[in-house]
């Protein structure tokens, strides 16, 4: 890896240009100005000052360029007016706009998208290992098609990663022309493999661990929730602990998991995760597929709205769909409505919770509802939950995984026809399974099974 200079303490902020495009057959989440505010945080969030933004209504991206050439030319105009270094497109372009906006543009400007800002946040923000080696394949599998001499991307933002893509480290990205462009694009595909074959192992180790904490039958709750409503906070009430606490997008990365104490003896696992936010790219969630497999195996999904957000709604639907694609909707749901203290009206939070089945509205920061939210969870975990005992055929795998993935398995015993298992599910589960139910005395188990 080569060696990097020594970077200033404090970086100068460089000024961004934010670009919107609302496309008239595409259904979004946010409409496009609060979509742009969230882009400004974001930005603001990687190092950078906004200085302006431009917005246009389109049937579909222009073929070329994404937005028509009109709107190119007023962008010029007003990215020299404003001296801005950055343009930031709001959604992801492709390789090919972005390569002939950077040529319309010119070398003084550099033409990124969300995707590139969000995957700055995230190797600015990645801490353990595996966060990091997800976060360079991302950013690598990112790079590697959009490759083109002058795509320096964020680079000075990138701090503090050695050999991260963000920092360019180690692989001349900024080859001088085509025959260096070659050299780079191999380097870099060796780079993925070899991360590849790096995460399998971290992967390796944290599923040995994985199963370690599901043999101690503590059932597991994620904390989920768009970015910035205060998961970390929560837990760091519930759990006492000390967790890093901001005021930014995706402060937390990597999983964190305590032990928390509910009432009457019963405990539960809780592991924060990483924040969601609508347009979350798709090379990031397959790269953070693993720290997401952690919310597919919970026991209990924790959804943390930040109810006082005048988009809280549509961030919980955009949390919803990601949990869709890592396929994690079968997991039963408390929602805690959160930051209630800052409601003018404490009236409209009771009016949000009735429109989830199991919602207490809370604040993390005084401690408002938290009490009904852990009873919510325990009463979900242990109460809701029924004991059963059922000997399942090995041809009914799907059952069998299902008993593993949704209830908390107390004893399993393999025999010559099937497995006989014994542990306690989720009460919308049980109809399932009650053909193939056994008497709690059943003994003859090692003979019948
Ligand atoms: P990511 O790491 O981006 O996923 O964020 P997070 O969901 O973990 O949020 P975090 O706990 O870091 O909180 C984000 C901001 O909201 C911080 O400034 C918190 O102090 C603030 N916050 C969290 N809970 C509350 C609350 O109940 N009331 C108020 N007023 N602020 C809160």
């Amino acid at each position: 890896m080569a060696k990097k200079n020594p970077e200033p303490t404090i970086l100068p902020r460089e000024r961004a240009f934010l670009v919107g495009v609302e496309l008239f057959q595409q259904r979004t989440l946010l409409p496009l100005e609060d979509s742009l505010t969230e882009l400004a945080l974001l930005a603001d969030t990687s190092g950078l000052d906004v200085v302006g933004e431009l917005t246009q209504k389109l049937d579909r991206p222009h073929v070329k360029t994404y937005i028509g050439p009109g709107k190119v030319d007023e962008l010029k105009a007003l990215v020299e007016e404003t001296l801005s270094q950055v343009i930031i497109f709001d959604d992801e372009l492709s390789p090919r706009h972005q390569r002939e906006l950077q040529e319309i543009l010119g070398n003084n400007v550099r033409v990124l998208d969300r995707t590139a800002l969000i995957l700055d946040i995230f190797a600015q923000h990645a801490h353990t290992s595996e966060g990091m080696l997800q976060v360079e394949l991302a950013q690598y599998e990112y790079y590697l098609p959009r490759l083109t001499g002058q795509w320096t991307h964020l680079e000075r933002q990138a701090g503090g990663g050695g050999g991260r893509a963000g920092s360019t480290g180690g692989v001349g990205l900024r080859g001088p022309g085509e025959t260096q462009l070659e050299v780079d694009k191999r380097a870099i595909r060796k780079r993925i493999a070899h991360l590849k074959k790096e995460l399998e192992k971290v992967r390796a180790h944290r599923m040995r661990y994985r199963a370690q904490r599901k043999r101690s039958r503590i059932p597991t709750v994620a904390l989920v929730g768009y970015t910035n409503a205060g998961k970390s906070t929560l837990l760091n009430r519930i759990a006492r602990s000390e967790v890093y606490v901001a005021d930014q997008l995706f402060a937390t990365l990597d999983p964190t998991t305590r032990r928390v104490e509910l009432s009457g003896g019963y405990q539960a696992l809780f592991t924060d995760t990483v924040g969601f936010i609508q347009k979350l790219p798709t090379t990031l969630v397959e790269a953070f597929h693993a720290t997401l497999e952690e919310i597919a195996e919970a026991d209990l999904l924790l959804h943390v709205v930040d109810i006082s957000h005048p988009n809280a709604m549509n961030q919980a639907e955009a949390v919803q769909e990601t949990l869709d694609k890592i396929e994690a909707h079968h997991i039963p749901v408390v929602t805690a409505l959160n930051k209630v203290d800052r409601l003018r009206d404490p009236e409209s939070a009771r009016e949000a919770a009735s429109r989830f089945s199991k919602a207490a509205a809370i604040s993390a920061v005084d401690g408002t509802g938290v009490k009904d939210l852990l009873r919510l969870i325990q009463e979900e975990l242990y109460e809701t939950y029924t004991p059963i005992r059922v000997k399942l055929p090995y041809q009914q795998g799907a059952l069998i995984s299902l008993f593993h993935e949704a209830g908390q398995v107390e004893y399993v015993e393999h025999g010559r026809g099937g497995v006989l298992m014994q542990g306690r599910i989720p009460g919308r589960l049980v109809a399932q399974f009650t053909n193939w139910q056994v008497p709690n005395d059943h003994r003859e188990i090692t003979e019948e099974v």
